[in-house]
């Protein structure tokens, strides 16, 4: 294999709706263009059973997904689908997805069992996901994980198999609590020698114009220090419309726009990393 060591992403909140898919998917695209000269690679790999990516990229289904390769049903190369559709105006040459569906939901309570019967209770998921997942840093210069708003056995897995997790934050007073604690569950796993670290909190669905979303924006620099915290992602309808028209990301629904800068800036703080 060869010697690349590429960083392994999960974008990951505890509480739903935050921006997590849309962030997972639009950093990847955004890495994958920014490395494309290169011959840089960019994998997204869906963790949640309601298998958001795939649809929003509107790629088409496939026999196998990443319940299959977690359970041995199919290989690595098996359960990748390529992002790219030139065809349809949108070439993502360098993007590719290990898609989900709810047979997730099976496959975690089938390993769940499989631990217990091993007496294995504590490390062998984790084995799973190292052996099943471990090696893209070898294949792939960035690998996204796109989380789902859960936290269960299988998250400590996913920060154990992530270098780093970007937290989006939902600009109101909800989303500030549920990250208190989703940042605490970090910094829990870390307690017990995981080692993950946070790359950064990204406020998203910002309005400038709400005292809420500043004040919000005021405690998370008072509460991590402003270094932690990316440039907001503007609160804007072109999120719900870009997967809606014909599976875009922002970066090429509306390409320049506030929305898609702000990403941008995103894409350039994960690689200047
Ligand atoms: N900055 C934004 N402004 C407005 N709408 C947004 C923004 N970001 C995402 N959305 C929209 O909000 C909804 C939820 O976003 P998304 O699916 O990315 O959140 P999530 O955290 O992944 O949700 P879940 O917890 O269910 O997985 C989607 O319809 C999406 O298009
Ligand atoms: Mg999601």
């Amino acid at each position: 294999m060869s010697e690349l060591n590429g960083r392994v992403l999960a974008v990951a909140n505890r509480k739903g709706g935050v921006g997590k898919t849309t962030t997972a998917i639009t950093l990847a695209h955004g890495l994958a263009r920014r490395i494309e000269a290169a011959g840089g690679r960019v994998l997204l790999v869906d963790f949640d059973p309601q298998g958001n990516v795939a649809t929003s990229l509107k790629l088409e289904s496939r026999e196998h997904d990443l319940a299959d390769l977690l359970l041995d049903r199919c290989t690595f190369r098996d359960c990748i689908i390529s992002a790219d559709r030139a065809g349809d105006g949108f070439p993502r040459p360098n993007l590719f997805v290990i898609p989900s569906s709810d047979s997730l939901a099976e496959a975690k309570s089938e390993l769940m069992i499989r631990s217990a019967i091993g007496g294995r209770r504590a490390t062998q998921i984790e084995d799973v996901l190292d052996e099943k997942l471990g090696f893209v840093r070898q294949l792939f210069d960035y690998t996204i994980i796109d989380c789902p708003p859960t936290l269960d056995i299988f998250s400590d897995a996913v920060y154990k198999l992530a270098d780093e997790a970007i937290v989006p934050v939902k600009t109101d007073f909800l989303g500030e609590v549920g990250t208190a604690r989703h940042t605490g569950d970090i910094l829990s796993a870390q307690a017990y020698g995981i080692d993950i670290k946070i790359a950064c909190i990204l406020p998203t669905f910002f309005d400038q114009r709400l005292t809420i979303a500043r004040s919000v924006l005021d405690t998370l620099e008072k509460h991590y220090g402003k270094a932690a915290i990316a440039n907001p992602i503007p609160r804007s309808t072109v999120f719900e419309q870009a997967p809606a028209v014909n599976g875009q990301t922002i970066l090429e629904y509306r390409p320049g726009s506030s929305s898609a800068e702000a990403y941008e800036q995103l894409v350039d703080r994960i690689y200047a990393l």
